[in-house]
């Protein structure tokens, strides 16, 4: 018998990627291809859907080319995906009727006042475990039924689809509109309860039932990608779609309550397994589904959702200049000892978890004629850190139950120094697998737990390898001065926008 893989595909904010995996979960081969971030005005965020498709197309034929491997080879193909992005598209051309809102964008900030003042963020919480925040999919759909023309008419009457990502490429992959529980839930219209879209709350955002695709489990067969890519996935089963952070999590095989992770990538996102039932946060966390695999019950988790980390490192690369590549970062955060008493608290996007401030803007605070670029590079580093400090308070509050170690994923986990100063901010163990491409991996194992090409979560869990650890070292006098200053930086912040 030939040997047997699965791809998955990773749709994230910056980049399309495909990778191949043995049986083993080791990776065989990876295609990576960047897409446009189209910024029409300040705190607007755009892509292109169509560009999107053909990155997907294009990293899934390289990364099969460079395997060595045809469909055949192919038990499965899983889907993981930047959440909240919204893309409607045209039912009989397939195209899409206006670029995709991403996930950072802030244009629905006067859309969610008013819903606030007509409904009360108390009634979207309960069901979907959302604040009403700019970051989610339902308001961004509501923007363009309300500003592109003629749009509601044609939605009412089911020519237009909605989808997030997953959605966009299982349609293009399989001709079916169908999403996965775990994005479904980040769109502010899903009921966590019932898993399934909520009528009340179609209603208050105005959303025609007839757009929307249907909510399915993380880990089933949803079709096969017959004539997609002119055939060169020729009948392989479409087997998982779930939210990039949510496949990371399912990646680190965090499968027991209590168990979590944390994904540095653009932004990062800290999710802890709460078990079966969903636990609603008082500490400004979001509640979310993990995962579900078939028709067993959903998975539930906590997550504390930071916007920029990764792409404050892109905004010092390519805004300022101060560095030619992302990993140049470390280098640079090395040339100073410290800080130099500069913080930079990267709210582009607002402040989400734990503070939900759409009206907070970033701010360098502390500066001085002392502070250098090595300066500069260390505080944007630390920044990530602290921003993780801030979730982690929230989510031992929340849980009553101090977090004793994190494990960690991503681009960013390469960086040494921030790993190292992720421990001492956080004053635990900071833990890397050895397959840190969490997210495709936890995309590819739902899909092949699917198809039956892994038995069970068990042996998925014996595959997890530590590659290394971080022990924190910081005196905690110095964390706690550290901690007041970054805070103080945080508060310049709020009340930037009216
Ligand atoms: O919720 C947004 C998140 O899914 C984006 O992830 O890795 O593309 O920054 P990433």
């Amino acid at each position: 018998m030939t040997d047997q893989y699965v791809a998955a595909i990773d749709q994230g904010t910056t980049s399309s990627r495909c990778i191949v995996f043995d049986a083993a979960g080791q990776i065989v081969s990876v295609a990576q291809r960047e897409h446009r971030q189209i910024y029409p005005r300040p705190g607007w965020v755009e892509h292109d859907a169509e560009e999107i498709w053909a990155a997907v197309e294009q990293v899934v034929r390289e990364a099969l080319a460079k395997a060595s491997i045809g469909a055949d080879g192919l038990v499965a193909i899983g889907i993981t995906n930047q959440r909240e992005t919204t893309v409607v598209w045209d039912r009989a051309t397939g195209r899409p009727v206006h670029h995709a809102i991403v996930w950072q964008d802030t244009r629905t900030g006067p859309l969610l006042r008013r819903l606030e003042s007509e409904y009360g963020e108390q009634r979207f919480r309960e069901r979907t475990g959302l604040p009403l925040a700019t970051y989610f999919a339902g308001p961004k759909l509501r923007w363009l039924l309300e500003n592109v023309d003629g749009l509601r008419d044609r939605a009412e009457r089911g020519e237009v689809l909605f989808g997030t990502m997953d959605s966009w490429l299982i349609w293009k992959l399989t001709g079916r509109h169908l999403t996965d529980v775990t994005n479904a839930s980040r769109t502010l219209l899903m009921n966590l309860h019932t898993l399934d879209w909520d009528p009340e709350l179609l209603d208050a955002l105005g959303v025609p039932a007839a757009m929307l695709p249907e909510i399915r489990s993380s880990a089933e067969v949803y079709g096969t990608a017959g004539r997609a890519l002119d055939g060169a996935l020729d009948e392989v089963p479409v087997a998982s779609a779930l939210g990039d952070q949510q496949a990371a999590l399912f990646g680190q095989t965090c499968f027991q309550p209590g168990e979590a992770k944390c994904t540095y990538g653009t932004g990062s996102f800290l999710l802890l397994n709460t078990g079966e039932s969903p636990v609603s946060s008082s500490h400004g966390l979001l509640t979310t589904v993990g995962y579900r695999i078939g028709d067993r019950p959903a998975t539930y988790a906590l997550e504390g959702a930071i916007a920029v980390t990764g792409s404050l490192v892109q905004w010092l690369r390519d805004n300022l200049g101060l560095i030619s590549s992302a990993p140049e970062v470390e280098d640079l955060a090395r040339t100073v000892e410290d800080n130099g008493g500069c913080y930079v608290v990267p709210a582009f996007s607002g402040l989400f978890a734990p503070h939900w401030r759409s009206d907070a803007r970033g701010v360098i605070a502390g500066l001085t004629g002392y502070v250098t670029k090595g300066h500069l590079a260390r505080a944007v580093l630390e920044a990530t850190a602290w921003q993780t400090r801030e979730v982690v308070d929230a989510m031992n509050a929340d849980s009553e139950v101090a977090l004793r170690r994190l494990r960690v994923d991503g681009g960013m986990v390469a960086n040494g120094l921030l790993m190292q100063f992720l421990a001492d901010v956080l004053d635990v163990p900071v833990v890397r697998p050895q397959i840190s491409e969490t997210t495709c991996l936890g995309a590819a194992y739902a899909a092949g737990l699917a198809v039956g090409f892994w038995p069970d979560l068990a042996t998925l869990r014996a595959q997890w390898r530590q590659d290394a650890q971080w022990q924190p070292a910081m005196e905690p006098a110095h964390r706690d001065r550290e901690l007041r200053n970054w805070r103080k930086a945080v508060d310049r912040t709020l009340g930037w926008v009216e």
